[in-house]
């Protein structure tokens, strides 16, 4: 598209660029360019006209779109076919139709906001605008054991990138949410399609979900829930947050699916707030409780329980104290 184009060129412009400029280089009309540039300018974008020099970007806005996230993300990152909307049921829904449909590897799906956004066991997840919710689409050609430390490693990777862009660095809780002062700041669902003959794996949709600019959570999520500006944290724009997650979270997905695992093992354990913590488990009618001491190497929680024994644990049927 023309305005694409045009927000391109005044990107890589600098300070200005004349209108005659644009219509040599794209080879349109200046009644186009100017069309282009009102196009921008409704987007949200503030191109300033100054007379007799041309045209210059002001600070970009807060606007998630496809040429805003790869505008920021890397040639090399692999997770770049993108579908961005302004609001969507779940973009996790939409990835596995996708992903049913035979899109690619690397096919994201980016939302300012949800209408049924899903959390695990079958929770909603409350998704307003001034969140950012994305699910990525993965096609590893392995099998479902392999896929255990996913969820964790995808916290790295998203603690990384909020780290980057903000300067904090969230906590993980296990198994899949980042807190920010003992707050829950963000929530990550992990779904895949298994083939039922061969046990392989068909497909996995890593769905995150990040409140930035909210300002009030309803009254059951009141003192659970946070979002950055509630705490006090500088809000990026969110196409430049999701550019960096993706970013970081192809690493992610290396050392889970390539190299050696032990690298993100130690990285979530550092940022795991989790370790140390009395936790429940209940099976049945038997109650126990311990203390978690660490994970193993699928990521799933070791507790030494108040025995003396250490075991892993499911995260279905453990609770855990606030940290
Ligand atoms: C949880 O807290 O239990 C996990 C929440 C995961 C929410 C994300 S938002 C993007 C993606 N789409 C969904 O419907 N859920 C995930």
């Amino acid at each position: 598209m023309l305005k694409d184009q045009v927000l391109e060129a005044l990107r890589a412009g600098g300070q200005c660029v004349s209108g005659q400029d644009l219509c040599r280089r794209l080879g349109v009309t200046r009644a186009a360019v100017w069309k282009a540039i009102q196009a921008l300018r409704e987007e949200g974008y503030l191109v300033r006209s100054l007379p007799g020099r041309g045209y210059r970007l002001g600070d970009l806005p807060d606007v998630l779109n496809s040429a805003e996230i790869l505008a920021e993300l890397p040639a090399s990152c692999r997770l770049r076919e993108l579908h961005c909307f302004a609001s969507l049921p779940s973009t996790n829904d939409l990835a596995r139709k996708l992903a049913i449909d035979g899109a690619p590897h690397g096919t994201v799906v980016v939302s300012g906001s949800q209408t049924a956004g899903r959390g695990r066991m079958g929770r909603s997840f409350f998704s307003p605008e001034g969140g950012l919710y994305l699910s990525v689409l993965l096609r590893p050609q392995t099998y479902p054991e392999t896929l255990l430390p996913l969820t964790a490693f995808t916290a790295v990777a998203i603690c990384d990138a909020v780290q980057r862009l903000t300067g904090v660095r969230p906590r993980a809780k296990w198994p899949n949410d980042l807190l920010i002062s003992g707050k829950k700041l963000c929530g990550v669902l992990t779904e895949a399609s298994i083939e039922a003959e061969s046990g392989a794996v068909r497909h996995v949709v890593v769905g995150i979900g990040l409140n930035l600019s909210q300002s009030t959570f309803p009254p059951e999520l009141e003192g659970v829930a946070t979002s950055l500006l509630l705490s006090g944290v500088p809000v990026p724009r969110r196409a430049s947050l999701c550019a960096s997650i993706l970013e970081h979270l192809e690493m992610a997905l290396r050392a889970c699916f390539d190299e050696s695992r032990g690298v993100y093992l130690s990285r979530y354990l550092d940022d795991c707030a989790t370790i140390g913590q009395a936790v429940t488990q209940t099976r049945g009618d038997t109650v126990r409780r311990g203390v978690a001491e660490s994970v193993d190497s699928s990521a799933a929680l070791l507790v030494r329980f108040d025995d003396g024994s250490l075991e892993a644990v499911n995260s279905g049927e453990v609770t855990l104290s606030r940290p």
